[in-house]
């Protein structure tokens, strides 16, 4: 592993501060080291924000000339330093599967920073055949394939949360062509007409099939909203499991 640079000030058990000598990347998953009680701890992180200072050249300064003429001798003297999200602690890796855990413990002041190694970068990999591929990672100069466990995504709740046009629809849509490649069915509740431009297909042949509402699910009662789905009046279990879905 290469280390790229060390941690300065306080540090959390979420963030840290580091110092550097490389432009590295904002994005770029970095793997902070220490040894703390004799125990050698490893935690993976992903840069969070940086920032370049000149100590010559401080916001005081009043003309451009004078900042010119700083700018002469003190080029050398820029640093680099930025903030570090840590994502978990590295509890090992096994079978080419990376386990991550939340740390409770602020890392060692003055941990040495690396650089992740591809090895680590399995975190994002497949780890079953429940894995989907739904990207690469953009920080990374190599590529770093992506990987989401679809069964954790039908079976729990999913929210994909960003700003407009970070890619939150080109995400469903990959997430989609992924579960109806693996003979899935999903019902979208299409609310601008984004099924319309779908090309979604599974065996060759035209996956959307449109149906045009005529009622409004959200304002059905639960008992009505069972009844559509197939619920039988008397599966009271089945109900009430569906009413916690609600
Ligand atoms: N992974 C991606 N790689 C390249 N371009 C993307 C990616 N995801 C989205 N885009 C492009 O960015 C734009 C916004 O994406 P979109 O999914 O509509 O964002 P959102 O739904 O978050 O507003 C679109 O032009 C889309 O083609
Ligand atoms: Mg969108």
């Amino acid at each position: 592993m290469r280390q790229i640079g060390i941690c300065i000030g306080s540090t959390r058990p979420n963030r840290v501060y580091f110092i550097t000598d490389e432009l590295v990347r904002i994005g770029q998953f970095v793997t902070l080291s220490y040894t703390d009680g004799g125990e050698k701890k490893n935690l993976l992180g992903m840069i969070q924000s940086l920032e370049r200072d000149n100590p010559y050249l401080p916001e005081t300064i009043k003309t451009t000339q004078q900042a010119e003429s700083i700018k002469k001798f003190s080029e050398k003297e820029n640093t680099i330093k930025g903030e570090i999200h840590i994502l978990g602690e590295i509890i090992g890796d096994r079978d080419s599967k990376v386990f991550l855990q939340i740390p409770r413990t602020p890392p060692l002041p003055a941990s040495e920073v690396f650089e992740a190694s591809p090895q680590l970068l399995k975190v994002f990999g497949a780890k079953s055949k429940k894995f989907v591929r739904i990207g690469r990672l953009l920080s990374e100069r190599e590529e770093v394939p992506v990987y989401v466990d679809v069964e954790q995504i039908v079976l729990r709740h999913l929210a994909v949360l960003a700003v407009t046009g970070a890619g939150k629809s080109n995400t469903v849509s990959v997430l989609l062509k992924n579960i109806i490649n693996l003979g899935g069915t999903v019902a979208v509740f299409d609310f601008h007409r984004w099924s319309l431009k779908s090309k979604l297909t599974r065996n060759g042949k035209k996956a959307v099939n449109h149906i045009h509402p005529l009622i409004n699910p959200a304002s059905l009662k639960p008992k009505e909203f069972a009844s559509f789905i197939g619920i039988k009046p008397n599966a009271y279990v089945q109900f009430r499991y569906f009413q916690t879905c609600l």
